[in-house]
């Protein structure tokens, strides 16, 4: 069957981020023609290297603020991109407002992916700081609904990790090695998705036919576990059992309510996963919505299990990489055997 209707330039707003990174070079590995927006006023070192090795890969940089909507215009013209898939930051939302009206007005762009990548929006309710995200993200889909304007909502779940309640990017922390802290009895389901299939997938659906004006769910079944059953996997892999505390519904709203961003919010969309299950609590049967793994059966996902085997290697290098540094410190190793007979 065929499902891809072109091979056009893709703009990838927000790729020096978090999850935009992942498209991006997902973009790259594609071989599609890949143009990044960056935004001048960026200043952050590690972001400059991050679009500057891109660069060295293929991409293409243009400069400007995806919110000036006179300039989006012009280089959507200019550079003739066909799909726009936005990455920007949770606090940047609205910033999309005006990207979509330049998306409109230009009129030739086949598809826009804009910054969802968690999970259904217009389903989920969280409780407040992550509440007012959702709306902002709600907002920006009824925009591009309204002005007629192709879009693939990604929601693609957890990222995989350890979901630490206070972390906003907890993928890029090794799971626990003193305790592990699980939310309500343990027993939620959730999906975890690693980042690099989060890009991988999404590029599929950039130009599938089967993904125009749907919402696109990610739910590999290899990768549906709740708390207790990712504690026992970290476990074996780091071959020693951890002592558990509980932190109940109330302890996540208290942090929520605290109004710390980001952690807040982080800890907003903690309850609304692993207390009310707010991805495993619906079906995905709607005539606006398909389910990835279905879409490409044969497109193997990695396993929540070679994630965890990543973050063993990684603890291992940093402990061989701190053993080196710092002769006098204790190695991790050793830390953790101490630590083991306490569990
Ligand atoms: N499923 C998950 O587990 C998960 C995890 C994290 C995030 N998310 C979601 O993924 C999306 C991206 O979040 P993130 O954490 O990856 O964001 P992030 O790391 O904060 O990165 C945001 C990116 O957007 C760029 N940006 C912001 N405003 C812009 C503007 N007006 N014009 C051009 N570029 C702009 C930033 O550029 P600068 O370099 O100039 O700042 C940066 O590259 C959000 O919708 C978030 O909710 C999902």
């Amino acid at each position: 069957m065929t499902v891809s209707t072109t091979n056009g330039r893709v703009l990838i707003v927000g790729a020096t981020g978090f999850i935009g990174q992942f498209v991006a070079e997902a973009s790259l590995d594609a071989g599609r023609p890949t143009y990044v927006l960056v935004r001048p006023s960026s200043a952050n070192h590690s972001k400059t290297h991050v679009a500057k090795a891109l660069q060295d890969r293929g991409a293409i940089l243009l400069n400007g603020p995806a919110n000036d909507k006179e300039l989006m215009v012009k280089l959507l013209k200019e550079h003739h991109i066909e799909i726009v898939i936005s990455a920007v930051g949770g606090e940047k939302i609205s910033d999309q407002l005006a990207l979509v009206e330049a998306i409109s007005s230009v009129g030739t762009v086949k598809r826009f992916l804009p910054s969802e990548f968690g999970h259904d929006v217009d389903r989920a309710e969280p409780v407040e700081p992550g509440l007012r995200m959702y709306k902002e993200k709600r907002e920006v889909r009824r925009l591009v609904e309204t002005l007629d304007i192709p879009y693939t909502y990604i929601c693609c779940n957890s990222i995989a990790s350890w979901p630490y309640y206070d972390n906003r990017h907890p993928s890029e922390v090794i799971p626990p090695l003193d305790q592990f802290q699980i939310y309500g009895d343990g027993s939620v389901k959730a999906y975890f998705v690693a980042g690099t299939d989060i890009g991988k997938f999404t590029m599929k659906t950039v130009d599938d036919i089967r993904t125009v004006n749907k919402s696109v769910h990610f739910r590999p079944p290899c990768n549906l576990y709740n708390m207790n059953e990712l504690a026992a996997l970290w476990e074996r892999k780091i071959r020693r059992t951890l002592p558990r505390v509980t932190i109940t519904e109330n302890d996540l709203l208290s942090v929520a309510a605290e109004n710390r961003l980001p952690q807040s919010i982080v800890a907003s969309f903690t309850h609304d996963i692993f207390i009310k299950g707010c991805q495993v609590n619906f079906s995905i049967h709607g005539p606006n919505e398909a389910e990835v793994s279905s879409l490409y059966p044969n497109e193997p996902f990695r396993t929540l299990d070679e994630c965890f085997d990543d973050f063993l290697l990684k603890m291992k290098d940093e402990n061989t990489k701190h053993s080196n540094e710092i002769p006098a410190r204790k190695p991790v190793v050793e830390a953790l055997a101490i630590t083991a007979t306490c569990a």
